[in-house]
């Protein structure tokens, strides 16, 4: 290395004693290609952005087709056809109520767009005693201080708590740990009456509740039953509190559906979206609402205008990388792939089920989790670096959260790459009965 060269800095990544990390040169499909040679099959689509495979050919022109004709122009004050076209697009696939859309650049970003809007809204019609917000246990929201207070404590958070605002906190329908000590065959979502009881006291005073609709990402992987969802949008209305639903991680079909809050038939009065919103390609993010609030931000008064935005706001070239990201949706059987990749985590994962070590396994549409039985449960689970290291060694990318192993695969993922892919975390269970107490 170059005396001048600069030191890599990666994020969460415990610097100086973590092996150095492969460098990429190539990706393909759902491989990665090293410099060093190796393929290495992206299992988790790249912190969970791509969607059709590595450096499909249609994005990858899309961009460079726009990058030559326009780059970039400020997005106060202007338009350009790209924003124009995905306003366009995404009106078409998002719940009709979702009628405006504001630009942002990742999914932290998107939630704190969300946060301040319903702040604001509520600030706008004389109601500013209206500005907490109620988030879930395990929530994960992104890494700005706004997104980061409405994410649940946690190794990611605990160095920063004086930079974090007091939110209140919920029971998360989190069914293998069952917060009410309940079973998911005989209960009737009993988790949801602490939060409708938060919102008859104190509704007066809330602003908003934001979820991940179905599926809990970075917090385990967690998947709620569609009723949790359907009940947080009842009491939510009944007390006359926003809704806020992070689709950062679930949209674009990751749960089977274009987006979560559409399997439980819930329309939100925010809807964040990023990561797969340009295939994997750029950073671009969205927070959609509705008429209703976006009445309070009309009318010429000063402080009806909403004062956020980013150098970065709509970029063409990111506008145009989801443009063809979305027209893909239209010409590849997007959906039938979709529905594939569920088959094989159907198929699979029963035998994970039935092994001592796996105190859990889950799913929904391409996203399969298996928590395993360790005596060091949490995100720094001592097995985690083994896992970790033992899956790149095999070719393989996972990133287990902690005690979590889960497969969340570009849809192009073959059925045989994902069988591959299952029996790599089979063979890794060795490792697991090793650490764990659990008796084979
Ligand atoms: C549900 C959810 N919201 C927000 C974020 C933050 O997104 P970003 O990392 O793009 O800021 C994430 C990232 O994993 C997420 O899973």
């Amino acid at each position: 290395m170059s005396p001048s060269k600069l030191h890599l800095w990666h994020p969460f990544t415990r610097d100086g004693a973590e092996p150095a990390p492969p460098t990429v040169r190539r990706g393909d499909g759902v491989f990665l290609e090293t410099t060093d040679g190796r393929k290495i099959l992206d299992a988790i689509s790249s912190w969970w952005v791509n969607l059709h495979g590595h450096s499909h050919p249609a994005i990858a022109a899309a961009i460079g087709e726009q990058a030559a004709r326009l780059e970039h122009v400020l997005f106060a004050g202007f338009s350009h056809e790209p924003a124009e076209e995905l306003a366009e697009r995404l009106g078409k696939i998002v719940p009709a109520p979702l009628r405006h859309i504001f630009f942002s650049d990742d999914g932290s970003t998107a939630v704190e767009v969300a946060l301040k809007m319903a702040v604001q809204y509520w600030s706008s019609l004389g109601r500013a005693k209206k500005r907490q917000i109620v988030a879930l246990e395990h929530a994960y929201h992104g890494d700005t201080s706004g997104a980061m207070s409405v994410s649940d404590d946690s190794p990611f958070t605990s160095a920063f708590s004086s930079l974090r605002i007091p939110m209140l906190r919920t029971h998360s329908a989190y069914c293998a740990h069952c917060p009410v000590g309940l079973t998911r065959a005989t209960c009737k979502i009993e988790c949801l009456n602490r939060l409708e009881q938060l919102l008859a006291e104190r509704g007066h005073e809330i602003a908003a509740v934001i979820v991940e609709p179905l599926l809990q990402g970075a917090g385990g992987m967690i998947v709620h039953p569609e009723e949790f969802l359907a009940g947080v949008r009842r009491v939510t209305a009944d007390h006359d509190v926003l809704l806020i639903a992070d689709e950062v991680l679930t949209g674009f079909g990751r749960t089977g559906k274009m987006f979560a809050c559409q399997r439980a038939s819930v329309v939100p009065d925010f809807m964040c979206v990023a990561k797969g919103l340009t295939g994997g390609f750029l950073s671009l993010a969205a927070t959609l609402t509705t008429d209703r609030i976006h009445e309070a931000f009309t009318g010429g008064d000063p402080d009806h205008v909403f004062y956020h935005g980013h150098s970065y706001t709509a970029n063409p070239i990111a506008c145009a990388a989801a443009n063809a990201n979305l027209r893909i949706f239209d010409t590849e059987p997007v959906f039938e792939r979709i529905v594939a990749i569920e088959r094989v985590h159907q198929a699979r994962l029963p035998e994970f089920a039935a092994h001592p070590c796996v105190a859990d396994v889950r799913h929904i549409g391409t996203v399969a989790a298996i928590e395993l039985r360790v005596p060091d449960a949490g995100y720094l689970s001592s097995l985690r670096p083994k896992l970790y290291e033992f899956y790149l060694r095999r070719g393989v990318l996972l990133r287990p959260l902690g005690n979590v192993v889960y497969v969340l695969p570009p849809y192009v993922i073959a059925p045989e790459q994902l069988h591959f892919v299952y029996d790599t975390i089979r063979d890794s269970l060795g490792l697991v009965v090793q650490a764990s107490a659990c008796a084979v």
